[in-house]
């Protein structure tokens, strides 16, 4: 399968699916305190989405080859959670940090885009791995041009993260989106600058690194979904979707509560 271009009234539907993931998040912003539990996140945003926006959580009963349904409409990662992480009855405390990580279906099309949540205040070190994570994500997005490669988005990833002492995760991948979660082509948050597919006009995909402060090393738990790294050292992730467009990139994942790019 190759990757699918969008032509110009699915790129206006990929713009809305994006900006009601990215409103989703906004919408649960004030609700990342300590004491709630990830369940009662995920049971917020369900509704949200279903009563207030409808769109559908894709991730719901989400099933790729070799997994079982995932059972929730969120993914929250708390600390050295990877990504995937299953909301439930763990309570959230001060100096957590948390990745929620929303995809909606609207119309037929995804949106696909998570971001980082200080519980109460930050260690310093946390701080910094979430700035890092979100400079990496930004460091990506603006590699992305007609005539650039995928390579060169990984490259801008990878020493940007590696340069302060962290590393990339490798077994996860942004992708390619649209009608279908998950579609062509894989975007490493690694890689060599000039390698790989080129990127032309009317693509649409995903860059989502996860950086950990330790090794790069990670482990699935036992409920067959939970990512954590291995040495347990806290990991972050940031995600957006984007378009590429004839000069440069459209990032599709925007909201008023969206936070700043880095100058
Ligand atoms: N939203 C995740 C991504 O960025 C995928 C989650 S799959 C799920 O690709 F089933 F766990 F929701
Ligand atoms: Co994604
Ligand atoms: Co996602």
């Amino acid at each position: 399968m190759a990757v699918e271009l969008k032509n110009r009234e699915e790129i206006e539907r990929m713009r809305v699916a994006g900006r009601l993931a990215a409103e989703v998040l906004d919408f649960i912003a004030p609700h990342v305190k300590p004491g709630i539990t990830t369940g009662e996140l995920d049971r917020l945003c369900h509704d949200y989405m279903v009563d207030v926006q409808r769109t559908i959580p894709a991730p719901l009963n989400y099933t790729p080859p070799g997994y079982s349904p995932y059972p929730k409409s969120i993914c929250t990662s708390v600390n050295h959670v990877v990504c995937h992480g299953v909301p439930g009855e763990k309570k959230l405390r001060h100096g957590d940090i948390i990745n929620i990580d929303i995809t909606v279906i609207k119309d037929g099309f995804h949106g696909d885009t998570s971001r980082m949540f200080f519980v109460g205040q930050p260690s310093i070190q946390a701080r910094r791995l979430v700035d890092l994570t979100h400079d990496c994500m930004w460091r990506g997005i603006r590699a992305v041009k007609p005539g650039n490669t995928l390579g060169d988005i990984g490259h801008a990833i990878q020493t940007h993260a590696e340069q302060q002492g962290c590393s990339v995760v490798r077994e996860f991948c942004g992708h390619g989106i649209g009608r279908n979660f998950h579609e062509e082509p894989q975007i490493l948050h690694y890689g060599r600058p000039g390698t790989g597919l080129r990127l032309e006009p009317g693509m649409t995909f995903t860059v989502e690194p996860m950086i950990n402060a330790g090794k790069p090393d990670i482990r699935q738990m036992a409920d067959g979904w939970t990512i954590v790294t291995k040495d347990h050292s806290l990991s972050a992730q940031w995600e957006h979707t984007v378009l590429v467009t004839e000069d440069g990139y459209e990032v599709l994942t925007v909201s008023a509560g969206m936070p700043a790019p880095p100058a």
